[in-house]
């Protein structure tokens, strides 16, 4: 145990599935202000703790379309975003912080076009392939209340529910 009350995690706990909370849709961000700016902070904080390539804000409960990606060396800020464009197919593999230890095949686009805004409000435009085109488009999914196991056939996410129970111990 650390002997310190160092906060690295942002403080922040990220909600497991079956948590009703990430099947629900995200709102809007109207406000840009200092509360934001420090959400922000909070959600990198807590995706570096776990290894995070990205986080999104209904997985810390708070149901506001922002998300955050850092893969490769670039940070990105995500809210409000949209997908401007899109091309190819990619298959590859996928987790999420919120279901810890289950990777499962997805297939997504080769390369999107996205704009989003930073914390300021600035609307920024992104474009992406391979494994960071996957991480935009898994983030915001999160945003409209989907997560990667809605991708699969019922067979196989059926198999990752039964395991996620058996890890949990819970029921669904
Ligand atoms: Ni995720």
């Amino acid at each position: 145990m650390a002997d310190t009350n160092e906060v690295i995690d942002g403080g922040l706990e990220i909600l497991k599935y079956p948590n009703p909370v990430l099947k629900k849709k995200s709102e809007e961000v109207t406000v840009f202000d200092e509360d934001l700016a420090k959400f922000v902070q909070d959600l990198y904080a807590a995706m570096r703790a776990h290894d995070g390539v990205g986080l999104a804000a209904p997985q810390v409960g708070v149901l506001k379309k922002i998300a955050v990606v850092e893969y490769n060396g670039s940070s990105y800020v995500l809210i409000n975003p949209r997908v401007i464009d899109q091309k190819g197919i990619q298959d590859g593999e996928e987790g999420c912080l919120s279901f810890p230890g289950i990777y499962a095949h997805v297939t997504r686009p080769e390369w999107v076009k996205i704009a989003a805004q930073d914390e300021k409000g600035e609307v920024h435009e992104y474009e992406a392939s391979g494994y960071t085109a996957r991480a935009f488009l898994h983030e915001m999914d999160h945003l409209t209340g989907k997560v990667f196991i809605d991708y699969l056939s019922s067979l196989k996410r059926n198999a990752i529910k039964k395991k996620v129970a058996k890890n949990t111990g819970g029921h669904f």
